[in-house]
Order: C-alpha cells, then structure tokens, then sequence
C-alpha cells in the first residue's frame, strides 16, 4: 500500500484555446475523478479585473505606454480571491469578498487577462499559487500552459481545440445561457485576436506538450469527447 505521507497528487492538464469546451471538460472530469479543478485562466482574469479597478487600464487598454510590471506582480502576489462552491457545486468566484463569478466570463475581462498573461513577471508571480491547487488525491488543471510551464511532470496531459467559428458559436451560446449579451461576429474577431496573442507571446505561448493528447473537439459532442478523455486518463494514472 502507498505510503500516504509520500503519496503525490495525481495531475491532469487540459490545454488548449477559449471555447475548445476545456473549462466544461475539466469541470466534469475533477467531478469524476473526485479531484481538485484549477481554472488558471480564472486566475489571469481575476488580475486583470484588479487591476482595471486600480486604474492601471484605461478603456481597455494599459493606462500608459510603459506596462506596469511591478504593479501588476504585486497585486499578482496579494490577490485576494476564493473559489466557494455553491449549492449546486458549482464556484463562486470572489475577489476582495466580492462576487465577480459573471463579471470575469465577460470579453472584457478575457481581453485584459491576456493583456496581463504576456508578462513574464506576472506568469511567475503567479506559478505557486497555480502549484498550492494540486492536493491529494489529485488536480485537474485547465489552462494554456498547464503541460508545458506548470506541471511538466503531470502523468495525463490534454490538449484540446476546435476551429476558431466552432469555438465563437460555443461562446455565444455560453454567454447568451448566462443573460449577457452576445454578437456572433465580435466574439469571433476577438477570439482570433486572443488566439494570436496566446499563441505569438514569447513567454509560455499556447501550444500542445510534445507528450500531450491531442484532441480536435470541432464536430464531436461533448461527451464522446469526455468519454475519449477518461478512457486515456485511465491508462495513464492507476
Ligand atoms: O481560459 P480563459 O479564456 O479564461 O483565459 C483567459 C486568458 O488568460 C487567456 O486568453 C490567456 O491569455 C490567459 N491565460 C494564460 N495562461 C493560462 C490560462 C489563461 O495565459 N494558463
């Protein structure tokens, strides 16, 4: 029997750009397995709504023309932010006690997390905090670099995508289910933009492990996608 003092949690990484149905998939598969879920993406929104409060973005956009690194780093550091489950299991995000669980699904707010996510300085100021989610018995952590930048020795690691035009109509979808305005032609140009970003950045840029699944959702439902998932999660943790 496993010596539980030296047992390590068990970590699957799930990869890949917005709307590919990770954050769906992950969801489920930390249910399955009994695990705990890491919404990294969660994180780098949650940053850039602080840091749009603290004025350091103006109409979208950084304030000034140089980036403010040592700000950004030190509210990466102090960000004060719980995930509670409610009722229905599902998270309740709350930055400084305050509910933002809609506000951080927004365009917006995705925009400004990939605008503070090209920082190097923000990325490390936020790895341990995305280290302290893997607990026993194991983690499902969703993201862009999960497999490649943050648990490189994760046994079950995923990348999943889907086109660009599939993925703009999930998210209209998503966001019309939740009351927020959604326009089919604005979600697709900002999403193309937030893939370039994602995938030109110098620092972790979004791109498969070299020992990664790779799993084009683009015509599959989701749960043959979900049971293609388990059944090589399986095979690779006991
Ligand atoms: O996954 P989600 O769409 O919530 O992520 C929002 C943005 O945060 C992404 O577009 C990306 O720029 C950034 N991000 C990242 N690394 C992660 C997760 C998200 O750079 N691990």
């Amino acid at each position: 029997m496993a010596d539980e003092s030296t047992e390590l949690p068990k970590v699957i990484t799930i990869d890949g750009p917005s709307g590919s149905g990770k954050g769906t998939l992950a969801a489920r598969l930390a249910v399955h397995y009994g695990y705990n879920l890491l919404d990294s993406g969660a994180l780098y929104r949650l940053l850039g709504l602080k840091a749009e409060q603290q004025g350091l973005f103006v109409d979208g956009s950084f304030r000034d023309s140089i980036v403010p690194t040592t700000q950004l780093v030190n509210l990466a550091l102090h960000l004060d932010i719980q995930f509670v489950p409610n009722q229905d299991q599902q998270l309740v995000v709350l930055l400084d006690g305050n509910d933002v669980t809609q506000t951080i699904r927004t365009e917006q707010a995705g925009s400004l997390a990939s605008q503070v996510a090209v920082i190097p300085e923000v990325r490390v100021a936020l790895l341990q905090r995305q280290h302290d989610f893997a607990v026993l018995p194991g983690l499902v952590a969703d993201g862009r670099d999960m497999g490649t930048v943050v648990f490189t020795d994760a046994p079950a690691k995923i990348y999943l995508t889907a086109s660009a035009v599939a993925r703009a109509e999930r998210r209209v979808n998503q966001l019309r289910n939740m009351a927020i305005d959604a326009n089919m032609s604005d979600i697709l140009s900002d999403i193309e933009a937030r893939d370039r970003r994602d995938t030109e950045r110098a620092v972790a840029p979004l791109k498969p492990a070299d020992d990664a699944l790779f799993v084009d959702s683009s015509s599959k439902g989701i749960e043959e996608v979900f049971a293609e998932l388990v059944s090589y999660i399986d095979s690779r943790i006991q």
